[in-house]
């Protein structure tokens, strides 16, 4: 299964995913990474890989059609079949996610649909999920839509929250059960587990 990731910062997740396809754990490959975030580490780790990486964003091409447009093409020119955000702060294109209806999944650092939407991202979700004293929190995979961190959701994991935990150590614990756990979920979709339906 050919997955393009989209990433607009460290990309770890990305890294996780880059790994297991090199090590057989995860019988796919990232065909394309592409991030709105040119500087972006996970670019580097594209880089670094050998796979294909590409700076996109409004400012690269001119306006959101122009980029939308490029973006279609690319994933297109990679024979992408599933389409992984892993850290992707931007909105997908509608364009994006009507070509790649089902394909297209977000990883989000909390049990969903509690402590997303938007300007939830980064340590503010961990920060919030401390400060109402929840007990548990987790990791949640959904299908992507035009909305943040909504759409179906295929899988989540639990993960304590400890009394002596804080939003970097709950952020850092959480982080590192999703490098395990988004490479569990893309095997699902590659078995046929998680359906994705046909290729529009
Ligand atoms: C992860 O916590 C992911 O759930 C969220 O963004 C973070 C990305 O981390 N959507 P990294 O850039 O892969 O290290």
């Amino acid at each position: 299964m050919r997955i393009a990731v989209f990433a607009s910062h460290n990309g770890s997740d990305l890294q996780a995913i880059i790994d297991a396809c090199k090590s057989g754990a995860l019988d796919a490959s990232v065909c394309v990474v592409i991030s709105n975030n040119g500087g972006s580490r996970a670019l580097e780790r594209a880089r670094d890989a050998g796979i294909p990486g590409y700076p996109m964003n409004v400012g690269v091409y001119g306006s959101e059609e122009a980029l939308s447009d490029k973006m279609l093409e690319v994933l297109d020119d990679y024979k992408t079949e599933v389409i992984m955000l892993a850290g992707y702060l931007k909105k997908m294109s509608g364009k994006v996610l009507q070509r790649y209806h089902n394909r297209v999944f977000n990883i989000h650092p909390a049990l969903l649909p509690k402590y997303g939407g938007e300007g939830m991202y980064g340590i503010r979700v961990h920060q919030a999920v401390i400060d109402a004293g929840e007990k548990e929190s987790g990791i949640t995979i959904h299908r992507a839509n035009a909305a943040y961190d909504e759409g179906e959701i295929v899988s989540q994991v639990r993960i304590p929250v400890l009394e002596e935990d804080t939003a970097d150590t709950l952020a850092a614990k959480i982080l590192k059960q999703e490098h395990i756990f988004i490479v569990d979920v893309l095997n699902k979709i590659v078995k046929g587990e998680i359906p994705i339906g046909a290729e529009k």
